[in-house]
């Protein structure tokens, strides 16, 4: 039996990225998703793992980003091992990983993945153009979910930021700040 859990960055983080070479191989760090994870850092209590016997087997990332400044969850890399392909796992730690968004109040969920795999977890197609994510992507690809917000709320729309570029851009206002200060 699989048990779905939080991450424990410190006990699982090499097992995932062993799992990802695993599945995806080592051109994954290209990938436009990628990018925005660059930018971001992922949270440990709502990605889950799936753990068989006690060995790490299944994992769904989670990472906050905003979308045209709304705030919202970018859900992947979701990764299987191959053995375990097949079986609904993928499904499973996905779906526990949307239930820990959303029960944390989270209103929005995005990914970019197969429309015919991830409709099966509550995933729409975005309307093409309105998620722009920094890269270039298939807009086809690019999926809404809605998590802790109501039926008629509208998704987000716009340029896809990470939380570290919100940072970034004020370490640079700092930094100009101090230089000003200092040619006082
Ligand atoms: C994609 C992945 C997570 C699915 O996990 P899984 O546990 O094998 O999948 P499930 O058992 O939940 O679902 C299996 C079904 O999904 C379908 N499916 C799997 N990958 C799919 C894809 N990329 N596109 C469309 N359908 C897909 C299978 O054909 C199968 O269909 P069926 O139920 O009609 O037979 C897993 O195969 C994997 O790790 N792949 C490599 C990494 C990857 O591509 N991740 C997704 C992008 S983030």
């Amino acid at each position: 039996m699989i048990v779905y859990e939080r991450e424990i960055p410190d006990r699982d983080g090499r097992d995932i990225e062993r799992l990802f070479d695993a599945t995806f191989g080592p051109g994954h760090f290209a990938k436009t998703a990628e990018r925005v994870r660059e930018y971001s850092y992922s949270l440990p209590e709502i990605t889950r793992i799936g753990l068989y016997n006690g060995r790490l087997v299944a994992v769904c990332r989670v990472w906050p980003i905003y979308i045209g400044g709304t705030e919202a969850l970018f859900y992947g890399p979701i990764a299987v091992a191959p053995e375990h392909q097949g079986g609904r796992i993928g499904q499973d730690v996905t779906e526990a990983a949307l239930a820990a968004g959303k029960k944390a109040g989270h209103e929005f969920a995005c990914l970019i993945g197969a429309p015919a795999y991830f409709s099966r977890v509550g995933f729409e197609v975005a309307t093409a153009g309105s998620v722009r994510f920094p890269g270039p992507q298939d807009q086809k690809r690019v999926m809404l979910r809605r998590l802790a917000a109501s039926d008629d709320t509208p998704f987000p729309e716009g340029e896809v930021t990470a939380p570290l570029d919100a940072m970034r851009a004020e370490a640079t206002q700092r930094a100009y700040l101090q230089r000003a200060r200092q040619a006082e």
